[in-house]
């Protein structure tokens, strides 16, 4: 969840239920001028709402790698050589080059299988590619409301394959198999659509996980339907990490039909992958692809960086670090008493109720996205490039406007 939110969408703005995109906002317009790492901010450079909030002259030194996303972060330095590296001579455009062939193998070989691979731009791209190839216009994906292909992707994907989402309320992000045959029993003939894929994210957009039997759960409902289990993996190193299990265990093994292998937030300037476990269903990819504007014609650059994170298992360590610094940013802040954390630390993300009063202020001096306005819920996360030093800096900041709001009471 990374769009820029209009700063209209606050606290006080048209919020609804939780976690929808209207209900979720930026606090604050404007980030201090001066630069953060200098330490000392004029107080001229702040927002009203931070100088009322502020006595002092100096204010907390905000955290390098901040944790409004994984994908604030920059690319990993291994990438950055490996772009360096592929930077020679002419190779063929569009994928017909070694560093695609070679990438594509390295893939298949993660998956030992013989998976059809198409690497995107982004996430967003990548989603619309495989739903094209899965869907027909009349037919319908089954997901849960917080989806990241719900409610951050524009409508993408019903605008490029014309189907519709069923959006599924849920309490912590997961599809049960009962929301499953739900919907497949309530929509027949064709004055509904047809349900034909079953879209999750592992893990989801609220941070949550799904467990090997819960996706082999899903897996089997969808299939006695007819249907197929797609899941957005734009995160799936994370979940791999947390559930230590290999990719395919957690994928081609229990069921998954295709999905998405996420580079962007995991070290990449750029880049995914979409796999397509069932090489059939990726006939059309290619011509998806184009037409979605997702086929690079200096393919080599996605591909890689691909390689270079699939190299030595960088992909594993990068997700297995964000995994861990997210456990100790929770664990840091259980001590701060405003601070309510909201469920266990599972991977990368850190969710917890502030005052509401706390939040613009907070997001201002380190910017972060409001998770649910109305709740006071914020997210945090944390990505390959967050250290330990930043984690730091953030609580010390989080307690230094804490406290400040409990003086101003
Ligand atoms: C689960 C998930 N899928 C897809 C995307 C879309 O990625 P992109 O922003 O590259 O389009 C995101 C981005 O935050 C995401 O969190």
């Amino acid at each position: 969840m990374e769009p820029h939110r209009p700063s209209a969408v606050r606290a006080s703005g048209g919020g609804r239920g939780v976690l929808s995109a209207a209900s979720r906002g930026r606090h604050s317009g404007s980030l201090p001028a001066t630069d953060p790492r200098g330490g000392r901010y004029p107080h001229a450079t702040l927002s009203p709402a931070v100088r009322s909030c502020h006595r002092g002259w100096v204010l907390p030194v905000p955290p390098v790698n901040g944790f409004a996303s994984d994908n604030v972060a920059g690319a990993h330095p291994a990438v950055l050589d490996a772009l360096r590296a592929a930077n020679v001579g002419s190779v063929p455009a569009y994928g017909d080059d070694p560093w695609t062939a070679r990438a594509v193998s390295r893939v298949r070989e993660l998956f030992d299988a013989d998976v059809e691979v198409y690497f995107t731009y982004g996430g967003t791209g990548a989603n619309v590619v495989a739903l094209q190839c899965l869907l027909e216009p009349h037919e319908a994906v089954i997901c849960p409301a917080t989806a990241h292909m719900n409610v951050d992707e524009c409508g993408a994907p019903e605008r490029f394959t014309g189907a519709k989402l069923l959006a599924v309320p849920t309490e912590d992000g997961k599809l049960r198999p009962g929301d499953v045959t739900a919907l497949v029993q309530a929509l027949h003939g064709e004055h509904n659509v047809k349900p034909r894929v079953v879209a999750i994210s592992q893990p989801t957009e609220l941070g949550t996980l799904y467990t090997l039997g819960e996706l082999a759960a899903l897996a089997d409902v969808a299939h006695d339907h007819g249907l197929l289990l797609y899941v957005d993996g734009a995160r799936l190193a994370n979940a791999v990490v947390a559930l230590s299990c290999s990719v395919s265990q957690m994928t081609s093994e229990v069921g998954v039909d295709a999905l998405t292998f996420g580079g962007t937030k995991n070290g990449l300037l750029y880049g995914e992958a979409v796999v397509f476990v069932r090489p059939e269903l990726g006939r059309r990819a290619r011509f998806a692809r184009k037409q979605a504007g997702q086929l690079a014609s200096k393919m080599r650059f996605i591909a890689a960086q691909f390689e270079a994170l699939l190299q030595g298992d960088l992909w594993l360590r990068n997700a297995a670090h964000a995994n861990a610094m997210a456990g100790v940013l929770a664990a840091q802040l259980a001590s701060v008493p405003q601070v309510e954390l909201l469920r266990s630390v599972e991977v990368n993300s850190v969710f917890a109720r502030l005052p509401a009063e706390l939040v613009p202020v907070l997001a201002e001096w380190s910017f972060f996205w409001t998770w649910d306005v109305q709740g006071s819920v914020v997210r945090w996360m944390t990505s390959f490039a967050t250290t330990e030093e930043d984690i730091a800096a953030f609580v010390e900041g989080v307690r230094y406007f804490a406290g400040k709001g409990q003086a101003a009471t």
